[in-house]
């Protein structure tokens, strides 16, 4: 067991989708897996094992923020073994061509988050999506008929920010959304030796203020894990 995850060695598959939300870890591994067995219920951030189509993978709800991200990350990564780590999540949209429910795959990750800056001892590291998980997932896709688009995204520290302009500045250099945890992600991942990507639905617009419905979200996100499944 690490500190926060209450999982045996050998519990955690090698590929761990990792969706913020832990109920929608529950979601997965009772819609998609068979014969799942929850292995972490330490501070409600439940984590299962199961089968999906036969090959072995776990879900693991990680909480919103690269601080709590990087925990379940890292003690997955130091700890358990794993090999590919899968963000599923939202995001909400910066560039007028992309519409809720769309399915972005981030090819890097900028953020206002200093914890890189903290590792590199004020330099700047540029976190990238492992290219061989990013090439699959391009072409699985492209298989499935799901649309996507791939770019660069915004890893934010804030959700509540003072100034409701900030995001344009990233989107005047093509940044596509943004979300809260992959610039983290990718970084912790690079340090392991792991692969990580990203893939994530947009719920929201920064342009247009509009929002998911809580069904239409829900139909986005299967799309998105049945692509994030099939590369288990
Ligand atoms: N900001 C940050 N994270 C998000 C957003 C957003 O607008 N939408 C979904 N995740």
């Amino acid at each position: 067991m690490s500190i926060h995850i209450g999982a045996l060695k050998g519990e955690i598959a090698e590929t761990v989708l990792l969706p913020g939300d832990p109920l929608r870890a529950r979601f997965v591994a009772e819609t998609f897996l068979q014969d799942a067995v929850c292995y972490n219920e330490v501070r409600g951030m439940l984590g299962f094992t199961g089968l999906y189509k036969g090959r072995r993978v776990s879900v693991q709800g990680t909480g919103m923020g690269i601080p709590s991200h990087l925990i379940y990350v890292h003690e997955l990564l130091a700890e358990y073994g794993v090999k590919r780590a899968i963000r599923v999540g939202s995001c909400g949209a910066m560039q007028p061509d992309i519409r809720l429910n769309d399915i972005l795959i981030a090819m890097s990750a900028s953020t206002d988050s200093h914890i890189n800056r903290l590792r590199f001892h004020g330099a700047d590291y540029a976190p990238c999506a492992d290219y061989g998980l990013f090439a699959r997932a391009c072409s699985v896709a492209e298989a499935l008929e799901i649309p996507f688009r791939a770019g660069n995204i915004l890893s934010s520290d804030v959700f509540y920010g003072d100034d409701p302009q900030a995001w344009k500045l990233w989107a005047d250099f093509g940044v596509l959304a943004v979300e809260m945890e992959t610039s983290g992600l990718y970084t912790e991942a690079a340090r392991f030796k792991a692969q990580a990507l990203s893939i994530l639905t947009v719920s929201d617009s920064l342009l247009t203020g509009q929002a998911l419905s809580s069904t239409d979200r829900e139909r986005s996100f299967r799309s998105m894990m049945e692509l994030a499944l099939e590369l288990a």
